[in-house]
Order: C-alpha cells, then sequence, then structure tokens
C-alpha cells in the first residue's frame, strides 16, 4: 500500500486546514559524538541492544494494536532481507523517489516525507490500529526528526567505546529533553554503553540553554517549570524503570508487608520496618530537596534533655556527621571550640585516596565512632560510605541502620548523591552510582496517609545538577556554586516529623 501525498490524506484540504499529526518517539544508538552508522550498516553487534530495539517497538499495551517504525529508505536497505519488514510492525518507509517502490509488501508504507508519514499514521485507519510511532533512523531522518517539536521521546543507546563512524545525528537539546532512566552498562562484544531514554519537557527550546549547555544558570528561571506534565504516554517497560520507583515501591511494600514494631520516638509508637538495599545510577538521581553545607564540622541541635545532655547549650548536638568527618578521634568540648588540625580528617583522606590510589579498597567514610555515641544528641543514621572509582567514574555505597521512609530517606539519597558529585567533581571524575543500604527501613504511622498520597504522582523527570568548574577545593563550595535545572516538583506532602530531635538534626547537621 502506498500513502504519499497529503491530498489523498485530507480529500483536498490540505492548505485550508492543517493535518493532525501523530507524535513519536525516537530509538537509536550512537557514540558519543552521535555516529550512527558506517558503510550502510550499524558498526557494532550489541544483542541486548537488539532485544531492547525489538520490544521497545513491538510490544503494545492494547494487544488488539500495533506500532509503527518510521525510517529511511537507506536505514530499510539496511535490514538484512531475511528480517524486513520487520515483523509486527507497521514499517513507513521514507523515500523521495517515485521508483522507489515495494508498497506490495505486506506491513509496508512508502512515505515522501516525514510530514506525510505523521499525517498519514493520525488518519483513519491507523488512528485506530496504530497505538505508538517510532522513527528508528537513519542520520537523514534524524537530522529533521531528533529534535523536532513532534518528538515525545529519544530511547538512545549511549555508547560509549570509540567507532569510526561516517553517519552522525544532531546532539538531543538539553534545554527541551530530560533524561528520564539511564540502565547500568552493559558490555557486549567489548563495547560497553547503557539504555537510556530522555523526555521532552516543553515544546520549544529555552534559547540560553541550547546554547550553552554548561552554562550554570538562575536556578529560578522559567525554564525550571515542565510544560509536559504527565510523562506517561513512555512504554510502559521504560516508563516504570524511573529511578525514583525504587523509593516508591519501598515504601508501598513496607505499608503492606512490613513488621509492627514499638519505636523509640513516643511519636505514634508503631511502626512498620524492612530491609533493603537498592542502586541509583547514572549521573546519580535526585529525590526531594538538595541542600548544600559547608563541611565546617561543626555540629548544632536545639534541645536534648530527654538524651541526658542537659548541661550542653541549646543547639550543640555534639560530635556528630561533621565532627566525625573532619576531626575523628578529636576530644569534643563544645560546639564553639576551634577543632583545627584535631583528629583525623576522614573526608581529605577520602579526596586524596580517590585521586592518587584510586583501586584503594578502603576509601571509607565513618560517622560511627562508639566511643563517642554517649556524647552525642543521636547517633548517626547513615553512617557509613564507602566510594569505589571505576571506568572514570565515582561511586557511593551509603549504609543506613535507620531510615524514616516518608521524610528521610528522600533527603538522605539527595544528600548522598550530591557528596558523590562534590567529591567527583573535585577529583575530575564523573558521578557513577549511588548504592543505598539500609538495615530498619520504617513508615512511621502517621505517615501511612500522606505517603499513600505520594504513591498516586507520577514520577517526572529527575533535575541537572551543575557545578561551579572553577571550584576544586571541597572546603572552598558555597551555595551559589550549585544549580539545580529543571527542577519542578510535585506539590509539597505534609509529613509531621516523628521527634523534634531529628528534625534539629536534619537542619543541622546533614550535608
Ligand atoms: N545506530 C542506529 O540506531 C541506526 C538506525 C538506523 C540506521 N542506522 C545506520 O544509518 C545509516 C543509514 O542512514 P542514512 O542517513 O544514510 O540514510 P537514511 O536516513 O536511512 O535514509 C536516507 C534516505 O531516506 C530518504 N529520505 C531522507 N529524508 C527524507 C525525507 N525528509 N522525506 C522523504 N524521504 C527522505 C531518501 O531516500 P531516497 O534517496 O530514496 O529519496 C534518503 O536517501 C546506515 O549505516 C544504517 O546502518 C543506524
Amino acid at each position: 500500500m502506498a500513502a504519499d501525498s497529503k491530498t489523498s490524506l485530507s480529500n483536498g484540504n490540505v492548505s485550508t486546514q492543517p493535518n493532525p499529526k501523530r507524535s513519536y518517539q525516537v530509538v537509536v544508538a550512537a557514540t558519543r559524538d552521535m555516529g550512527i552508522g558506517k558503510d550502510g550498516k550499524l558498526p557494532w553487534k550489541l544483542p541486548s541492544d537488539l532485544k531492547f530495539f525489538k520490544e521497545i517497538t513491538q510490544i503494545t499495551s492494547d494487544a488488539g494494536k500495533r506500532n509503527a517504525v518510521i525510517m529511511g529508505r537507506k536505514t530499510w536497505e539496511s535490514i538484512p532481507l531475511e528480517h524486513r519488514p520487520l515483523p509486527g510492525r507497521l514499517n513507513v518507509v521514507l523515500t523521495r523517489s517515485g521508483s522507489f517502490d515495494i508498497a506490495t509488501v505486506e506491513n509496508v508504507v512508502i512515505c515522501g516525507s516525514i510530514g506525510s508519514a505523521l499525517e498519514l499514521l493520525a488518519a483513519s485507519p491507523y488512528c485506530l490500529s496504530i497505538e505508538k510511532v517510532f522513527v528508528i533512523g537513519g542520520g537523514q531522518i534524524l537530522s529533521e526528526a531528533l529534535n523536532a517539536p513532534e518528538c515525545d521521546a529519544i530511547h538512545i543507546t549511549e555508547i560509549e567505546t570509540r567507532i569510526e563512524c561516517d553517519t552522525f545525528i544532531p546532539s538531543i537539546d538539553s534545554s527541551v529533553f530530560q533524561p528520564w532512566y539511564s540502565s547500568f552498562p552493559i558490555v557486549e562484544n567489548n563495547i560497553r554503553y547503557c539504555l537510556s531514554t530522555y523526555v521532552r519537557v516543553r515544546s520549544a527550546a529555552v534559547e540560553s540553554l541550547s546554547q550553552n549547555n554548561d552554562i550554570v544558570l538562575d536556578s529560578k528561571t522559567n525554564s525550571d517549570k515542565f510544560e509536559v506534565k504527565q510523562f506517561s504516554f513512555l512504554p510502559k517497560m521504560v516508563f516504570e524503570k524511573h529511578e525514583e520507583y525504587l523509593y516508591l515501591r519501598l515504601v508501598q511494600d513496607i505499608i503492606s508487608d512490613g513488621n509492627l514494631k514499638d519505636d523509640r520516638t513516643g511519636t505514634d509508637a508503631v511502626q512498620f520496618a524492612h530491609n533493603f538495599s537498592a542502586s541509583y545510577n547514572q549521573g546519580i538521581k535526585y529525590f526531594g530537596e538538595v541542600l548544600s553545607r559547608n563541611f565546617s564540622g561543626s555540629s548544632v541541635v536545639q534541645q536534648m534533655p530527654s538524651v541526658g545532655l542537659t548541661d550542653r547549650e541549646e543547639g550543640d548536638l555534639g560530635p556528630v556527621y561533621g565532627f566525625q568527618w573532619r576531626h575523628f578521634g578529636a576530644r569534643y568540648t563544645n560546639m564553639h571550640a576551634d577543632y583545627s588540625g584535631q583528629g583525623f580528617d576522614q573526608l581529605l583522606d577520602v579526596i586524596n585516596k580517590i585521586k592518587n590510589n584510586p583501586n584503594d579498597r578502603r576509601i571509607v567514610l565513618s560517622a560511627w565512632n562508639p566511643s563517642d555515641l554517649k556524647l552525642m544528641a543521636l547517633p548517626p543514621c547513615h553512617m557509613f560510605a564507602q566510594f569505589y572509582v571505576a571506568n572514570g567514574e565515582l561511586s557511593c555505597q551509603m549504609y543506613q541502620r535507620s531510615a524514616d521512609m516518608g521524610l528521610g530517606v528522600p533527603f538522605n539519597i539527595a544528600s548522598y548523591a550530591l557528596l558523590t558529585c562534590m567529591i567527583a567533581h573535585v577529583c575530575d571524575l564523573a558521578p557513577g552510582d549511588f548504592i543505598h543500604v539500609i538495615g530498619d527501613a520504617h513508615v512511621y504511622r502517621n505517615h501511612v496517609r500522606p505517603l499513600e498520597e505520594q504513591l498516586q504522582k507520577l514520577p517526572k523527570p529527575f533535575p541537572i545538577l551543575k557545578i561551579n568548574p572553577e571550584k576544586k577545593d571541597i572546603d572552598s563550595f558555597v551555595a551559589e556554586d550549585f544549580k539545580l535545572i529543571g527542577y519542578d516538583p510535585h506539590q509539597k506532602i505534609e509529613m509531621k516529623m516523628a521527634a523534634p530531635l531529628l528534625e534539629a538534626c536534619i537542619d543541622a547537621d546533614m550535608v
């Protein structure tokens, strides 16, 4: 079947009424310099990538429908004879040449432009029978289609290994698309790659962003607000890979199946608990509000009579996180004392090891100092972090003995992701993975309802963190050195802190 001209689709109405067009998603594999092909073929063999391509373009949520794949004539010809047309999908081949005629082949239609293909798919019968439309290359088609307004999402196999190519596509416009998900790296046939998805968050490019991706912007620009409000147009297999689901599923799991336990805090003295480990990876993602503080090593809290530290000045937490990180082993007196040069500076030691001995298996930051515990208003919850360097990336695994899922954990994830990004930045590494291991993960009874409300909210793309490239000293950072770009959270959900002491700890002494 051939369907090319606008007139045949619109019954001659083209000039007076614009035809509705289908939007689409791009699926492509590209190297870092956006190379996609060589000598009319794919210059790599990546079985997992092919499997992903097949699944994402073939699977539909409605068994009565199928998807369409749009491709250039040369891409069609690059598919081995025995594999084309791609089965289970409507193959739409673009050509400007009248002599190219394969329209008699079942499941194939030919169109003379991208626009006419999208109009065809928006019209009957395809508007009813085709669920999703994917543009699959090659270079000529994607030079037009990749960042075009009808492109809702880009599923890109990001190939890290250098491979020679002769066909290229444009870069993804980061003022319009934000990352949704990126897989752990896969290595096949000595090629390292990730399966990543970027979604459109606004309809048109934001000039200042698209001109210079490295620019450090004021985080309060209008560009933070997404014009696209829902991302459920993504294929389910990608939508549900959003890393926020690691957190949301654990919350759901604890509420449904957790053990009921008594609680130290006294407020709503019942909780549901579980233990858990999860990895948040690729560029490190953020949950909740990200705060940054100097690593001064000071520790403050408002009141702590309940733990027997009545002689402590109001506002003094004792030798908690910051003190242990910068002055481990020093004798703690009060929050005003000058501890310069005292104790062991674990943070500088970590940075020194990452820079000079990155294969070290002892790159550890410990807030747990048993002999000081009795002096602390609250012993450290996130007590231990180990850093790991590989492939130019810095990863962090953090152990948390006790985790308040509603209020604490989103903050803990954001804090350690930020810490890892900061240390990676001063060590000239890229941020890798954040692995969060929790001993006792609990939901307080009075958080169940607000968390159930949160479980109804659909995730949005994470913001992008920019760190001032001039700053290379961990002690030199100020809040203005960090910009979050494209942070568009859902509305606030109120939850009460289980204990005022915890509140004070979070206010005062987290990174
Ligand atoms: N890495 C990946 O994911 C991936 C995906 C697909 C392809 N590839 C690779 O990319 C290479 C092929 O890409 P390519 O850029 O050379 O060719 P292509 O984009 O696949 O096809 C180009 C042809 O499509 C037609 N065409 C282009 N723009 C058109 C438009 N706007 N309207 C109508 N027809 C249009 C023209 O056909 P006529 O000349 O017949 O008019 C043109 O010659 C191969 O190496 C292939 O393996 C890689």
